[in-house]
């Protein structure tokens, strides 16, 4: 194979660009992990002690980037969100909000 193919077989094999442009879902489950203890494993409750915190799992994607990208800037004021945001990239922003949204919680 030529140095060319190779490379167009490469690149066909990387996720498509609009999605790169979207996050990742695969890196922002993982991103997410820390996330669970207080939003939970299904998304809403604090695991202990045992408080209401909003359901994020399943969340539209927009809003998602934008709650986060709010925390970390200032514009929502929630400390404890806030120490969360202050410590995401935008990369890791946009991963997470990926994954929350591809959250089917239907069935829950
Ligand atoms: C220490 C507990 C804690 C951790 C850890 C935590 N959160 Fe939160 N989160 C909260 C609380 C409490 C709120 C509600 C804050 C408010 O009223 O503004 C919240 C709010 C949010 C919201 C806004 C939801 C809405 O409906 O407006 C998003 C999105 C969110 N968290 C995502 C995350 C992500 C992603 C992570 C991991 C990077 C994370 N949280 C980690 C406690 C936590």
């Amino acid at each position: 194979m030529t140095r060319a193919l190779l490379l167009a077989v490469a690149l066909m094999s990387t996720p498509a660009l609009a999605e790169e442009a979207k996050g990742n879902p695969a890196e922002g489950r993982i991103k997410a992990y820390t996330c669970t203890g207080c939003h939970g494993v299904t998304g809403w409750r604090n695991a202990y002690p045992n408080y209401s915190v909003p359901r994020i799992a399943g969340q539209n994607y927009d809003y998602v980037v934008a709650a986060l990208t709010g925390y970390r800037n200032g514009d929502r004021a929630h400390p404890t969100m806030r120490a969360q945001g202050e410590s995401l990239s935008d990369a890791d922003i946009r991963d997470i909000a990926a994954y929350l949204s591809s959250l089917d919680t239907a069935a829950k």
